[in-house]
């Protein structure tokens, strides 16, 4: 896109549909922005706002960093877990200047109940892990000094396991239903996860007047509360 095209189109920040753009609605709110659809009714894909100056793009949250750094969005907001692997390919592709602890879950190495994840560590067996989260799954796995085989997944990873996919899976974990309901158990903690606000570096300088007013309210209103 042309700096002049970017320059004159309103702000557009990128959302993934569900829980993020559910979380996101009430940091919107607090900066005085309505959002005019919803995108779980509509099938449109660019949705207008109460600031003509600003308007969302609804993606796969896997591709948010992907339209923030190339610049067809100036803003948006995705996972610790998505931006770590995004980053993984590209390092410093994107400003990230506000976690805003939304969609907050943690990722984890989750194992069959029954398979003794432990004894096959310290035996250093090879274990087959299927992950979306390649990457993180082969830093937290290098560090402990375990060889993996990484399989690549691109969702219902809990699976893996029950097929004879994988001995373990590398997937977010909030409430723990989904492992529970499957026979699963969590083994191992990799990292907490949040959602944060990803701004691209060019517009953060083109268009900081326009951006900094959100960045602000955001700021404010996703500081965790002080009992
Ligand atoms: P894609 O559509 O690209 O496959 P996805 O289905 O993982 O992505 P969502 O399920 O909307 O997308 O999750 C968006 C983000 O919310 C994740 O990247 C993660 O950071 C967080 N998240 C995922 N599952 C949970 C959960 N159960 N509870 C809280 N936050 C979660
Ligand atoms: C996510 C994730 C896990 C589940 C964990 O799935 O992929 O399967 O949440 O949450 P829990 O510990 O509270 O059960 P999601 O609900 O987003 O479904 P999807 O990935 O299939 O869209």
């Amino acid at each position: 896109m042309s700096t002049e095209q970017a320059l004159t189109r309103p702000l557009t920040m990128a959302l993934s549909k569900g829980r993020i753009f559910e979380e996101t609605l009430p940091l919107l709110k607090a900066a005085g922005v309505h959002v005019a659809e919803n995108p779980e009714e509509s099938r449109k894909l660019i949705i207008a706002t109460s600031n003509p100056g600003l308007r969302l793009i609804i993606v796969r949250a896997s591709d948010v960093p992907t339209y923030v750094e190339y610049g067809a969005a100036d803003l948006g907001i995705a996972g610790k877990d998505i931006l770590n692997e995004h980053a993984a390919e590209h390092p410093g592709g994107l400003y990230q200047p506000i976690d805003l602890n939304i969609a907050k879950c943690r990722l984890a190495v989750a194992v069959k109940n029954g398979f003794d994840y432990a004894a096959a560590v310290r035996q250093g067996n090879r274990l087959r892990v299927a992950t979306k989260f390649v990457h993180a799954a082969r830093e937290h796995f290098a560090a402990k000094g375990v060889y993996v085989d990484l399989i690549k997944l691109y969702g219902s990873m809990e699976l893996a396991p029950l097929v004879g996919l994988a001995d373990a899976i590398v997937d977010v974990v909030s409430t723990g239903n989904t492992l529970r309901a499957n026979d699963l158990v969590a083994v191992e903690d990799i990292m907490p996860i949040s959602s944060r606000l990803v701004v691209n570096r060019a517009a953060l300088k083109t268009r900081y007047a326009e951006l900094q007013p959100l960045l602000d309210a955001f700021e404010r209103a996703s500081q965790p509360s002080v009992a």
